[in-house]
C-alpha cells in the first residue's frame, strides 16, 4: 500500500521566527513570543489529533542565554505559567523534557519535573520540550553516562551501537521523520543532531506565530511527496 497517505510518526519543529513577528507590529519581541504560545497550543492539539505520536518542539537553546534577561525572563515565566494549559488540552499526553537540568531557575526546572511527573504514564502521544537545550550538550553528555556506566561496569563497550547509545540521550525517543522550522531559516542551530540523521525537512518561510493548521497540513503534503530512501534503492 505504498500509495497510503503517510502520518509521520515523529514530528519536530523549530519554533522561530516569533522576534520578527513582533517587530513587524511594533510590539516588544515578549508579544511574538506569547503570541507563538498560543499558536502552539492549537497547533500541538492538532498534530497529535492527526495521528502524530511524538511531537517534539525546539522552545529554548543552550544558546538563547545570549539574549538580554528581559526575554529570558519573559521565556522562562511563560513555560511556569502558562504551558499546563497545553496538557490540560492534550489529554494522555505524556511530557517530557529534554536538556541541560543545570543552569535553569528552580521553579522552572520543577514546573518541567512537576509536568514529567503528572503525565509519566500517559500512553497516547509524547511532547518532548527541548529547554535549555543543545543537540551538542545532548551527545557529550550522553557520552559523559557512558563512560560513568562504563567505570562502574555496566556496559561492555563492544556492545554499545546506535540504538544503545540512543538510549542515553536526554530521552529516549525515536528519530525523527519530519523536522519544521519556520521563519525561513535553512539551519538546524544544534536542535536534535543525533535523532535528525534521515529526517526529512520542511522550511517554510511562515513565522511561527502565523504557522496555522492548514500549513501543517502543507508540511504533511509536502512530507508525502518526499521519497524516503534510507540510503537504499527504490
Ligand atoms: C523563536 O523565535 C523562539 C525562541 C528562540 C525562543 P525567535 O525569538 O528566535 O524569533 P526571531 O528569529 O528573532 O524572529
Ligand atoms: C533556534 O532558534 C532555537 C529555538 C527555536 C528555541 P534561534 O532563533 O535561537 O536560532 P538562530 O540564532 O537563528 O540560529
Ligand atoms: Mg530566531
Amino acid at each position: 500500500m505504498d500509495n497510503e497517505y503517510k502520518i509521520p510518526n515523529h514530528v519536530a519543529i523549530i519554533l522561530d521566527g516569533n522576534g520578527r513577528w513582533a517587530k513587524k507590529r511594533g510590539l516588544k519581541r515578549s508579544m511574538g513570543h506569547k503570541a507563538g504560545f498560543d499558536t502552539l497550543k492549537k497547533l500541538s492539539k492538532y498534530i497529535f489529533k492527526k495521528g502524530v505520536k511524538t511531537l517534539s518542539i525546539f522552545a529554548f537553546s543552550t544558546e538563547n542565554f545570549k539574549r538580554n534577561k528581559e526575554e529570558v525572563d519573559y521565556l522562562m515565566d511563560l513555560l511556569v505559567g502558562k504551558f499546563r494549559e497545553i496538557l490540560k488540552q492534550n489529554n494522555n499526553t505524556k511530557i517530557l523534557f529534554s536538556g541541560r537540568r543545570t543552569n535553569l531557575r528552580d521553579d522552572v526546572l520543577n514546573a518541567l519535573e512537576q509536568m514529567e511527573e503528572e503525565t509519566k504514564n500517559n500512553t497516547e502521544c509524547v511532547l518532548n520540550v527541548c529547554f535549555n537545550y543543545g543537540g551538542k550538550t545532548d551527545i557529550v553528555d550522553a557520552a559523559k553516562k557512558i563512560a560513568e556506566d562504563y567505570k562502574n561496569n555496566l556496559i561492555d563497550i563492544n556492545d554499545l551501537d546506535e540504538e544503545k547509545f540512543g538510549k542515553y540521550l536526554y530521552n529516549s525517543i525515536p528519530d525523527i521523520d519530519l523536522l519544521i522550522r519556520t521563519s525561513g531559516e535553512i539551519r538546524i542551530s544544534n536542535f536534535m543532531l543525533f535523532q535528525s540523521a534521515y529526517a526529512e525537512m520542511y522550511f517554510p518561510e511562515t513565522l511561527f506565530p502565523d504557522f496555522k493548521e492548514k500549513d501543517f497540513d502543507v508540511a504533511l503534503d509536502v512530507y508525502n511527496k518526499r521519497d524516503r530512501r534510507f540510503g537504499g534503492v527504490k
